[in-house]
């Protein structure tokens, strides 16, 4: 089959042909009918992570299952599956205590070798996934069942972006109604973000972006103030627009410390604020306790949440065309690439549209080039 391989930093991915491993008892393959485009593949192609080329690259995906193992449980042949970058085994301490968005078997299927090249060598796949193939074989921990009308371009993003940022609102802040959320950064996961604040029934949601369009996109979501961080310190916007107390929540959704920094520093006293965006595996963030433990008096208790991406899937779980769940998945998918030429916003999207990028499925995978 033909899949798109992170080779080496900084390197265009390469389209090759590549023979994927047989299938374990509890894995499954899929065939893969949309890949979305996430600024993580992005990450990992510029080294920001510490993984070891080569990978099939892509995360965000949906297809259909054509094959399982023999102790598969959860999905049968011909099931609609979305594929979760953070697998739930079921078994494992987080899971049985309803965190399987920590889920320990996270290490293992990013690790599993999942292809073999011409050279003889494997490759793993990015998260245990690799959508930016025409099939994927992945344990049966990483995939979702879902019954839905909603085209595969537009139920892919459900994978990452949508479940992200909309768990991040919902899940981990816990947004509640009336209140006041800054959201740093509104790409595709950003937007989400926003849209989960709306869901959550947020009073105000201040969206911070420096393109205008991703601004302008925020405004159709839910957003109802908007910041350009080139005008004016983002943080001082952010204050003035909640009358110099700071924001209820705030949402860091790029992956930068000096962002980072933004979001803990734009939140009231008690509030809340959280790390969706994924810096590089060697950033660091500096924070003063005792500047915001003085200037900002006593209680101190900012709270900073880390890897909020928790697919979990409960709002999500029965998208529909006809009656669609309150999250709008319709207006994000945006731009079609021709699966050769596996092309990646390179500027991380900045001057791009300001949805999400998204790779469709052209032709079919039969089992005989599936694997031999
Ligand atoms: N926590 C998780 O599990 C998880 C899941 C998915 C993505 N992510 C991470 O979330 C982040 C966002 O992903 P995405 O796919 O939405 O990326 P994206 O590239 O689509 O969006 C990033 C946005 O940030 C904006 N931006 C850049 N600099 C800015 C600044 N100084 N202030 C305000 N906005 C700025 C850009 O204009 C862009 O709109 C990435 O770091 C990605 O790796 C994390
Ligand atoms: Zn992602
Ligand atoms: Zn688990």
């Amino acid at each position: 089959m033909r899949a798109a391989l992170f080779t080496g930093t900084d390197e265009p991915l390469v389209v090759e042909d590549v023979t994927p491993l047989p299938p374990g008892p509890r894995d499954v393959v899929v065939e893969i009918g949309a890949s979305g485009v996430c600024h993580s593949d992005l990450s990992l192609i510029r080294g920001y992570l510490p993984l070891p080329p080569p990978i099939i690259g892509g995360h965000e995906g949906t297809g259909r299952v054509v094959e399982v193992g023999k102790e598969v449980t959860r999905v049968q042949v011909g099931d609609r599956v979305v594929a979760s970058f953070v697998p739930a085994c079921g078994t494992c301490w987080y899971c049985l205590n309803e965190q399987s968005n920590l889920c320990d078997y996270e290490i293992p299927a990013l690790l599993a070798p999942r292809a073999s090249r011409s050279d003889g060598g494997t490759c793993m796949a990015f998260t245990g996934l690799g959508t930016f193939a025409e099939a994927m074989t992945v344990s049966e921990a990483s995939v979702v069942k879902i019954e839905s009308d909603v085209p595969d371009a537009q139920l892919a993003l459900i994978g990452c972006g949508v479940t992200t940022g909309v768990g991040a609102a919902l899940n981990t802040a816990e947004v509640t109604p009336g209140s006041s959320v800054a959201v740093i950064g509104c790409g595709g996961v950003g937007q989400a973000v926003v849209q989960g604040a709306r869901i959550a029934g947020a009073a105000r949601i201040i969206a911070i972006d420096p393109v205008a369009l991703k601004r302008e996109a925020a405004l159709q979501v839910g957003a109802t103030d908007l910041v350009d961080p080139g005008e004016a310190d983002p943080v001082l916007q952010v204050m003035s627009l909640t009358g110099g107390r700071g924001a209820d929540y705030a949402f860091e959704v790029i992956g930068l410390p000096e962002t980072v920094t933004q979001a803990y520093t734009m939140v009231r006293k008690g509030g809340t604020a959280v790390v969706v965006g994924m810096a590089r595996a060697d950033a660091q963030i500096t924070l003063s306790p005792v500047r915001h433990l003085l200037l900002r008096e006593a209680p101190h208790r900012q709270q900073v949440r880390l890897r909020s991406g928790a697919p979990r899937l409960p709002a999500l779980r029965r998208p529909d065309r006809d009656r669609p769940s309150r999250h709008r998945v319709d207006g994000l998918a945006h731009h079609r690439s021709r699966r050769r030429e596996r092309r990646l916003p390179r500027d991380g999207g900045r001057r791009g549209h300001p949805q999400r990028h998204r790779v469709t499925r052209p032709r079919t995978v039969t089992r005989e080039n599936r694997h031999p």
